[in-house]
């Protein structure tokens, strides 16, 4: 028995010299890489491709382990998620230290908008259109998560949607490529800070790879039908652009795209993702999908699911344990190639060398460097200041807003008026151990903005959902005593986000009927709604004075609102996806193929494109957003009305900030192809400037038009410019377009 043991010991002990010998030699990651490998056992190839939960809080059905130790212990675990904080991620990194050839763990957390401090959601954050903010949100969420024991997010996810019944919706860009490419490659940026290896930085995550967003009828997990024109054109290219940001992951999605779960989808991730844009970082399925194949019908077993994911190019398994328990019989059946491990083994091992792990396993679990990041002061001023920038302005009657701070009594109404966890949506980060409850409520950031000359008053009037008017007479007579009412109404945080389908997307309960109750005063009254998706308001949007968009804004949403509120921030912000009228407008976007019998106004629609007994336009469009200050667009000016292939033309427009107050105005480029091969949208948003004036400034901004803006997939699927005549039309949104010209593109 000595002797079994003393061999073992040896051994255990000449590997590990080996590795660190191996290791220690100044080589390339790639070499270190190969050396590490060589020196792996088939079953500790596999438990690099295996990721679990730890066993707190679950995001999917969970598997309970009871030998979670013992596996991660003999090398068969590479990878945890929804394990936070540097005390435990350090007490799992030592069970790894413990394996053989002491490969370290990652620990993967949906960060989606923020950790401790909470940022906008991400559909929120999008309506800024500003980068530079958007990039500061997932850089801060990266210093907290990183200061934690995280080492890679599960962001930012870049499903374009355009179905406000879906609820992740919530967790996007919207509808727009354009738009959404540069959003996915700011985040991209901000979580991955200058490069992987600072232990400021975490892995990002591209997901959910492809067109989960385009579920039919906007049911979670539902098919996707689409054809290959339309993948390429409007849901790959924030992928795209996340590759071209230097993502360090993807994660595939749930749905089968044309009967092809993405899991599976060998064109996908091989001939798209790791072929045509040649990506070296690795692709972790969704939790469980692999095995989910099984439920999807595509094949027998989860000897098959193993098989049909690591063929296809799904280099890690969250939670499904397909891989654990049938990745080295279909080795040893000479089914799978041990190449195909050992290539998904090297691009996760050439991640934990990136970040630094294999030198120190635990740099990213300093207990000091926690509580000081957890509790940077800066972090909730930029949280503030995003969130700001998320608000949208959706009607102003006769001024209201902003408010003036002497205002002697304010009623402040409504469900949502003292929540507090509520503001931080769907996808924020319950930290274990770590004080998370740090949110300034919409009743404290009117406290911390008006002086004690003004009265606050309070009616909470009725519920989120439910048929109860009890607290109608309340409200309405704080309202009476009040000289103007802020009514703050909307969903629940936990109706949009994954799982959070709706059929019905009007504003639930009776809080329309509050509204209208307390518009019979006669008193002003502004309205804020809170939701994770466009909702229907017919009612408020047709009634209420004036509107603000308050989505859910984290942790400084009080705040926020009142920097907004009462004038200390002019909104700026712009919808990033259509409001429809109704549900049944749904799919509803700007960028639509005219047809052959275009429904042009909501005059003559007979024989046209629409609906009998609805208007053809939404309720909000793409890009609409106001100000409290008024933006003049004048003197559109063109470099040339011709441009070859290999040219340019220079745009420049004078934005003139025409009211009293300083703002902010998104200046939006459209073009129209007038005539191609295949149809092309009405109109395309091709690029955007964020251009902040004093009140009274002119500023002359500046566009290019190249090729890549004219270009489009033809009907054989070649990116293509095909020479003709192009419309220009700069706007205010996808439909207040406020300058037009055109050129032609010649041979
Ligand atoms: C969930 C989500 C995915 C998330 C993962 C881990 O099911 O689809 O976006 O990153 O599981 O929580």
């Amino acid at each position: 028995m000595k002797k079994t043991a003393f061999i073992i010991l040896s051994v255990i002990v000449l590997n590990s010299f080996f590795l660190q010998t191996a290791l220690a030699q100044e080589k390339s990651i790639a070499q270190k890489v190969d050396s590490v490998l060589k020196l792996m056992t088939l079953d500790e190839k596999v438990g690099q491709l295996n990721q679990y939960n730890d066993d707190w809080t679950a995001t999917g059905p969970m598997t309970i382990d009871t030998n979670k130790v013992r596996q991660i212990q003999s090398g068969k675990v590479g990878a945890l998620l929804n394990c936070m904080g540097t005390e435990r991620t350090r007490k799992w990194q030592k069970v790894a230290m413990q394996s053989r050839l002491k490969i370290p763990l990652i620990f993967g957390q949906d960060v989606i908008h923020g950790y401790k401090t909470t940022f906008p959601i991400p559909l929120a954050e999008a309506c800024s259109w500003d980068l530079d903010a958007i990039e500061l949100s997932a850089r801060v969420s990266a210093t907290e998560a990183s200061a934690s024991g995280i080492n890679w997010t599960f962001a930012p996810m870049v499903d374009i949607a355009r179905d406000p019944r879906w609820g992740r919706i919530m967790e996007g860009a919207g509808e727009d490529p354009c738009l959404a490419s540069k959003i996915a490659y700011a985040r991209v940026k901000g979580f991955q800070g200058q490069k992987l290896g600072e232990t400021n930085s975490v892995m990002a995550c591209a997901k959910h790879f492809a067109a989960y967003g385009a579920a039919i009828g906007g049911r979670d997990y539902n098919s996707v039908d689409m054809s290959e024109k339309l993948l390429w054109e409007t849901y790959l290219p924030p992928f795209k652009a996340a590759v071209d940001a230097d993502v360090a992951t993807f994660m595939d999605s749930f749905n089968d795209i044309n009967g092809v779960p993405s899991t599976g989808n060998k064109y996908l991730q091989r001939d798209i993702l790791k072929g045509k844009w040649e990506f070296g970082g690795f692709v972790v399925s969704d939790w469980g999908s692999i095995g989910e194949m099984i439920n999807h019908g595509t094949v027998k077993n989860g000897y098959e699911a193993a098989y049909s994911a690591i063929t296809a190019g799904c280099d890690m398994d969250m939670e499904s344990r397909s891989y654990t328990n049938n990745l080295a019989q279909l080795i040893k059946d000479g089914k799978v190639p041990v190449a195909l491990v050992d290539d998904a083994v090297k691009r996760i091992l050439t991640k934990k060398f990136e970040l630094g792990l294999f030198d120190d396993p635990f740099r990213f679990c300093d207990p000091e460097r926690e509580q000081r990041e957890l509790n940077n002061p800066d972090h909730p001023v930029a949280a503030r200041d995003v969130a700001r920038k998320s608000i949208v302005l959706l009607k102003n009657q006769n001024h209201l807003l902003p408010l003036s701070k002497n205002t002697r009594t304010i009623a402040f109404i409504g469900p949502l008026v003292k929540a507090v966890n509520q503001n931080k949506g769907f996808w924020d980060v319950d930290v274990p151990g770590i004080d998370s409850s740090y949110v300034v409520s919409q009743w404290d950031g009117l406290q911390h903005k008006i002086s004690n000359k003004v009265k606050l008053l309070y009616a909470k009037g009725c519920s989120i959902d439910g048929d109860n008017k009890d607290g109608f007479t309340e409200a309405v007579n704080v309202a009476k005593q009040a000289d103007v009412v802020i009514l703050s109404i909307g969903e629940r945080r936990d109706m949009t986000g994954e799982a959070k389908s709706r059929s019905n997307i009007n504003i639930p309960g009776v809080q329309e009927d509050l509204l209208k109750a307390l518009l019979a005063t006669g008193k002003p009254i502004v309205v804020l709604i809170n939701a994770g998706r466009p909702l229907v308001f017919n009612y408020t949007a047709d009634n209420a004075p004036a509107i603000l968009y308050t989505w859910w804004l984290g942790s400084e949403a009080g705040n926020a609102i009142a920097d907004v509120l009462f004038g200390d921030y002019n909104p700026s912000a712009k919808l990033p996806v259509t409001f429809p009228l109704s549900v049944g407008q749904i799919p509803i976007y700007y960028a639509h193929f005219n047809t052959g019998r275009p429904a042009l106004n909501d005059n003559n629609r007979f024989y046209t494109s629409s609906y009998n007994d609805l208007s053809i336009y939404p309720k909000f469009e793409f890009g609409y957003g106001l100000s409290y200050t008024t933006f003049q667009y004048s003197n559109l000016q063109m470099s040339k009305k011709k441009m070859y292939s290999n040219d340019q033309i220079k745009v420049s427009v004078t934005i003139t900030n025409t009211g009293k107050y300083d703002g902010e105005e998104i200046v939006q480029l459209y073009l129209h192809d007038v005539v191609g091969s295949v149809a092309r949208p009405v109109e395309e948003l091709k690029d955007f400037r964020k251009v902040k004036l004093a009140a009274g400034q002119s500023e002359t901004i500046k566009f290019i038009i190249d090729l890549e803006k004219l270009s489009f997939y033809n009907q054989q699927l070649q990116w293509v410019a095909e020479p003709g005549k192009f419309d220009l039309l700069i706007g205010a949104s996808s439909r207040d377009i406020r300058l037009k010209d055109s050129f032609e593109l010649v041979e």
